[in-house]
């Protein structure tokens, strides 16, 4: 927009000087061509040479000559003579008003006065040349450079306005890529291709083969992990009857334990997988967050006393919204178990508003950088690579979050992690 009025005032700018520069141009030629004309004319009168041929060729000239067009005056021994009479600015050649009430003069005159024998003479042209020169140049004026001006104007300024739509409406799509709404693409624009729409191209472009990329992975993820799954089982229950034929090996007892935490992350993974394809929402029905909630709270009572931790519980007008329950059940689980595990005996406050469920601890919280790596999945902070679990907890929230429709936002609880997720309200039973 700032680009388009620049260049519309560089345009006016540009205009008016030519204007200026071709208007004192033709004043110039036009001054010029009169003062041949009156020089002329001054020749005639003063061919006698004499001081009483001049002024006779004066009176001559001045008793039929319309006063209006043409002035002459002969200022000699005996005084003025001519058919203008009243008073003369100095000057050789110069634009005057002139008035002389006796003879009928008042107007604007284009004077020329030259020393002769016996005095001066001053001849003069009526400068209704300019009058007209200007007029003309008014009129151009204002019927070409105001119209053009104005339509450069109305023009830049809606090309500005198709400029600023597109590039806001690029911004807004950046925005949601970078929040990592892949799907995310540009609104059609209208009109025709520019420099901005085809950027916009290139970016829906990128974002549909970071997309893809994505999906891939996901894709590949989940393939491991159905691979795997069968072969693990076995060797789970292999391991089990190890266990039962040898039952004082200590390292196969390790080794069933480890076998349970790889079995669960499996689990996770292919759980994730399958609610981030969206299939659960098929069993969806009204769940009463309030009831959840508490009896969530009531299930990790024994827990929280265990580790040290005051487990509160508070319902604010709990909603009940659309979801599957075991699922929502299972992120009120990840949450508990992550602020009972990551943090040191504290109080631990569960609580649900309306359709937003809190959990909130006063441990070490989860630094501003880190909150956005600790929803992939696998992510674990160093600092917590010695407790057990898999990396999976806030993943598996993220999804079920996201298959509710939901927001997840986990704050700093100054000290501690509040992690809350606010469920659609509206709508729903
Ligand atoms: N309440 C919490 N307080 C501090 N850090 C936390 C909390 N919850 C999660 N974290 C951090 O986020 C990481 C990811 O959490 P999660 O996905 O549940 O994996 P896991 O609990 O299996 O380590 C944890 O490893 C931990 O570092
Ligand atoms: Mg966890």
């Amino acid at each position: 927009m700032r680009l388009t009025m620049r260049l519309v005032a560089l345009f006016v700018l540009v205009s008016l000087l030519a204007f200026a520069a071709a208007w004192w141009l033709t004043n110039k030629t036009l001054l010029a061509a009169i003062e041949t004309t009156l020089e002329q004319e001054i020749g005639e009168l003063t061919a006698s040479g004499q001081p009483e041929g001049i002024a006779a060729a004066v009176r001559g000239v001045a008793a039929t000559a319309d006063p209006d067009h043409l002035i002459v005056r002969y200022d000699g021994a005996q005084g003025a003579v001519g058919n203008y009479q009243g008073p003369l600015p100095d000057g050789r050649i110069r634009q005057a008003v002139l008035e002389d009430e006796v003879r009928d003069v008042d107007g604007a005159y284009v004077l020329l006065s030259e020393p002769v024998p016996g005095g001066t003479l001053t001849v003069g042209q009526g400068a209704d040349a300019f009058d007209e020169l200007r007029e003309i140049f008014s009129r151009v004026l204002a019927f070409a450079m105001l119209p053009t001006a104005l339509i450069v104007l109305a023009g830049g300024l809606l090309i500005a306005r198709r400029a600023a739509n597109r590039s806001t409406a690029i911004e807004a799509t950046l925005a949601r890529l970078t929040a990592g709404d892949l799907a995310a693409r540009l609104p059609p624009m209208p009109g025709p291709a520019d420099d901005l729409s085809r950027v916009g191209a290139g970016i829906d472009r990128l974002a549909a083969a970071q997309e893809a990329s994505s999906a891939a992975l996901r894709q590949v993820s989940a393939d491991i992990a159905h691979d795997l799954k069968t072969p693990i089982q076995r060797l789970s229950v292999l391991l089990d009857r190890a266990r039962a034929e040898a039952p004082d090996l200590e390292s196969l007892d390790r080794a069933a334990d480890e076998m349970q935490g790889i079995v669960a992350t499996f689990e996770a993974l292919l759980r994730i997988a399958q609610i981030e394809g969206g299939s659960p929402r098929a069993r969806f029905a009204p769940v009463a967050l309030g009831p959840l909630v508490a009896t969530m709270a009531e299930l990790f009572e024994p827990a929280a006393e265990e580790s040290g931790h005051s487990l509160t519980l508070s319902l604010d007008r709990p909603a009940t919204i659309r979801g599957d329950r075991t699922l929502l059940g299972q992120l009120v689980t990840n949450l508990l178990e992550n602020a009972l595990r990551h943090s040191a005996p504290c109080p631990v406050a569960l609580s649900v508003e309306g359709a937003t469920v809190t959990v909130a601890d006063r441990g070490p919280g989860i630094p501003e950088t880190e909150r956005q790596a600790v929803l992939r999945r696998l992510y674990r902070l160093d600092r917590s690579r010695s407790t057990p679990g898999s990396g999976l907890g806030l993943s598996l929230v993220d999804a079920i979050a996201k298959l509710h429709g939901g927001q997840l936002e986990l704050a700093d609880n100054k000290p501690g992690l509040r992690v809350s997720v606010q469920f659609d309200e509206s709508g729903n039973p």
